[in-house]
């Protein structure tokens, strides 16, 4: 068993230890799933990259592609702060999945964020509208099956759900897995959070018997509590064990965790280009101390931030980024150099996004039910 190594989804770790997550909590490496998605689709830019580096029982969702069988995704965004590139790495993965068919549930995490992080209601929903579901959909999500709500302003079935999983989770369990801290607002939120994984196997919902959630690994513990409850409600609602998979997290600019409370340490989708740019030029690289040395000994992309930037988001081209690399280790390429050309694509990137922003703004307000308080 995992004995004192546990994930706190609220704390603010980084998880380094990928492997520990494949020993003790029986995580499965993506890469040997890779093959059966490539016989079916062209996997996702951050799949081939290995970024999507861990799942749980994700043959359920290529069996679905497959047979062309219905399938939903999952997913949930606590509404704080900006929407910065980190979060862009699970809306990439949404937008490709509704590319496939998928049905599209997007919970807005505001219950969570308002019982656990403190933050006022008018803050939350403002942020998650003009902050969070205007980017998603300027970042190409479509409008079409796809339904995003609040956790505090859904449908009664959805509630009904929290209610009758508390019967059957004990404290111990819970504490298990999460520690012993737990408040009731952990508590409501984890259980929350399960509902949200299952509801759209209700029929109210659509019926999917095949739910992805694609989340960054500090949300594993919800899914191991979900799928046991999953299995404990399979008679009584006939419900079934979600697949999810897992997303490395970004290295923040200044070669240390990316954080929300640092704005030096990210860039936000709504940042000014050339300050955007500015602060790229700023980062932390995997470079050496002198061009020398890295003519010498070559750069380090694998602990850069920048070639970071280039190969989740930037860079399409799996031949273009492979140069990249290998001209980063040889040490052919200079940092100043490799930082201009990733500023000249984040720029374009930016300006190009903010202008659809605008229009996004006003759709979401349209598309989603905004709380009354
Ligand atoms: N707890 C998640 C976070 O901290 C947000 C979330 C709420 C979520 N419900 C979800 C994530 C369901 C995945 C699935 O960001
Ligand atoms: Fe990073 Fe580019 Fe420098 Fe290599 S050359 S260490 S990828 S900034």
């Amino acid at each position: 068993m995992a004995g004192e190594y546990r994930i706190d989804p609220w704390g603010s770790q980084v998880i380094r230890e990928y492997e520990k997550l494949f020993k003790y909590f029986g995580m499965r490496p993506f890469k040997e799933v890779l093959p059966l998605l490539e016989e079916v689709a062209e996997p996702h830019r951050l799949m081939r990259r290995g970024v999507v580096f861990g799942h749980r029982d994700f043959e359920i969702v290529v069996d679905a592609i497959k047979k062309g069988k219905r399938f939903a995704i999952l997913t949930g965004l606590m509404p704080s702060g900006k929407m910065h590139f980190g979060h862009k790495m699970v809306i990439d993965q949404v937008i490709y999945y509704q590319s496939l068919g998928a049905e599209i549930f997007l919970a807005i995490a505001d219950a969570e964020a308002y019982a656990v992080r403190k933050i006022p209601r008018e803050e939350l929903i403002r942020t998650a509208i003009e902050e969070y579901v205007a980017n998603y959909l300027a970042l190409g999500l479509r409008p079409e099956r796809l339904h995003i709500y609040f956790q505090t302003n859904y449908r009664k079935e959805y509630y009904r759900l929290i209610q009758l999983f508390s019967r059957k989770v004990t404290l111990a369990e819970m504490e298990a897995i999460y520690g012993e801290d737990l408040e009731p607002a952990k508590i409501v939120s984890a259980l929350t959070q399960a509902a949200d994984i299952l509801h759209p196997q209700l029929p109210h919902f659509g019926g999917f018997d095949v739910v992805l959630v694609p989340v960054g690994p500090d949300q594993d513990p919800h899914l191991r509590l979900t799928r046991d409850i999953a299995d404990r409600f399979r008679s009584e609602l006939g419900l079934r064990r979600p697949a999810s998979t897992y997303h490395r997290f970004m290295t923040g600019l200044t070669g240390e965790k990316m954080s929300s409370s640092k704005p030096e340490s990210y860039i936000a989708l709504t940042d000014d280009p050339e300050e955007a740019g500015r602060k790229l030029m700023r980062s932390f690289t995997g470079g050496r101390p002198t061009a020398e040395e890295q003519r010498r000994l070559g750069g380090r992309p694998e602990i850069c931030p920048v070639y970071e930037m280039l190969a989740y988001h930037l860079v399409d081209d799996d031949a273009e980024l492979k140069r990249i690399y290998e001209d980063c280790k040889s040490g052919r390429l200079l940092c100043g150099q490799c930082k201009r050309y990733a500023r000249e694509k984040l720029v374009k990137f930016l300006e190009e996004h903010q202008r659809k922003l605008e229009a996004a703004k006003d759709l979401a307000y349209k598309l989603v039910d905004v709380p009354d308080f």
